[in-house]
């Protein structure tokens, strides 16, 4: 029953905005139904905890209402390093059944939570070059986490039928965009408020991913500290908009060193990547999540770790009918990433 209509909406549930995307499947492919915003007051998701749940379900409502969504059937996401595992895992060879029913047992090693704690789920990538092994995805989510976001969904009167892990989403939203070439790692890394996502795709498949708990609450931070400002101002001079008592190019200049912050963050998690045994530079970093948005930051990642930078064009396959305006759709869109990865999303994927 929980399938019965024929397209769903994405809500990316995070900790400054709600992200909603709905889309339409049609001969020539997709094309963008719904797509709505809107901010959360910093105290109510901390640390990918819901705090404040009475509030997030009246702020999921008056989305709901604003951008008049008609579909229950809802896809959200998880992450934080706290509350999802991925771990690309050797095992021996099997079938998916016999893997499924044995992936608790082999997930116990891998899993710093009980195991009785998460929900797990897996993909076989195939075969590994030593006979007789394989090559798993194993991802395990806390339920406490996924319970909490799911009762959010309900509350608000939806139908949470889909829960799936950002940094997955994100890789969706890529292929539906891109051209994958056999030979490019590419590293896809969303800045949100709170966290970094990221997914490095070797010829397009997923082969490592970390989520970190910085993110561009750092930039709002240095600014709230160097300026005595409130958050929402701290916010406007993020936006590059003016604020009274303000110098601009001060502003300017103490947002720049926390973007150093973050991509030396950025940066360790790409070294480790290349310690792994995959020994592999990365070809390019595509960015996404409202902290790709502050200004000159792709210059400057692509120079602190020399390596070509773009900012994703979540809507570059998906036609974006006239009734939206065009200009904000491409403005925002980069925000949006995940939300337009958690609505392609079909019931029965994995
Ligand atoms: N135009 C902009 N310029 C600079 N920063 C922006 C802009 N728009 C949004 N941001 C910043 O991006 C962040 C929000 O991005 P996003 O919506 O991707 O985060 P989130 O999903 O709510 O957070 P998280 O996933 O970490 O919980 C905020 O810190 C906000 O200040
Ligand atoms: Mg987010």
């Amino acid at each position: 029953m929980l399938f019965s209509e024929s397209s769903s909406v994405g809500i990316d549930i995070g900790s400054s905005y709600f992200k909603l995307v709905q889309l339409r499947e049609t001969k020539k492919g997709y094309e963008l139904e719904l797509f709505d915003m809107l901010p959360l007051a910093p105290e109510i998701i901390v640390d990918g905890a819901i705090i404040d749940s009475l509030r997030l379900i009246e702020a999921l409502k008056e989305l709901i209402k604003k951008s008049r969504l008609k579909t229950k059937n809802t896809v959200i996401g998880i992450s934080g390093h706290a509350s999802v595992i991925i771990k690309r895992i050797s095992l021996p060879e099997m079938s998916e059944e016999d893997l499924a029913e044995s992936i608790k047992f082999e997930a116990e090693q891998y899993v710093p939570f009980d195991i009785e704690d998460v929900n797990l789920d897996f993909q076989i990538l195939g075969p590994r070059e030593e006979p007789g092994q394989m090559d798993v995805i194993l991802v395990a989510v806390k339920k406490d986490i996924i319970n909490e976001y799911v009762a959010v969904v309900k509350e608000a009167g939806l139908n949470p039928a889909i829960v799936d892990v950002d940094a997955f989403a994100l890789e969706n939203t890529y292929e539906v965009n891109y051209e994958i070439e056999p030979n490019r790692n590419v590293a896809l890394v969303n800045i949100g408020a709170s966290t970094i996502n990221m997914n490095i795709l070797r010829g397009g498949i997923s082969v490592f991913t970390r989520d970190s708990s910085l993110g561009s609450n750092l930039h709002t931070d240095a600014l709230q500290k160097a300026f005595g400002v409130t958050y929402e101002n701290a916010e406007r001079l993020k936006r590059g908009e003016s604020v009274e008592g303000v110098e601009p190019e001060e502003a300017y200049s103490v947002i720049s060193s926390a973007s150093e912050d973050l991509i030396s963050e950025i940066a360790r998690s790409l070294d480790y990547y290349k310690s792994t045994a995959m020994h592999e530079d990365i070809h390019e970093v595509v960015l996404s999540g409202g902290g790709a948005l502050i200004k000159d930051f792709p210059r400057i990642i692509a120079e602190k770790i020399a390596v070509e930078a773009k900012i994703i064009e979540p809507f570059k396959n998906i036609s974006v009918p006239k009734k939206f305006d065009i200009s904000y759709i491409h403005e925002v869109g980069p925000i949006a990433a995940i939300s337009v990865g958690l609505a392609l999303r079909k019931p029965g994927d994995r």
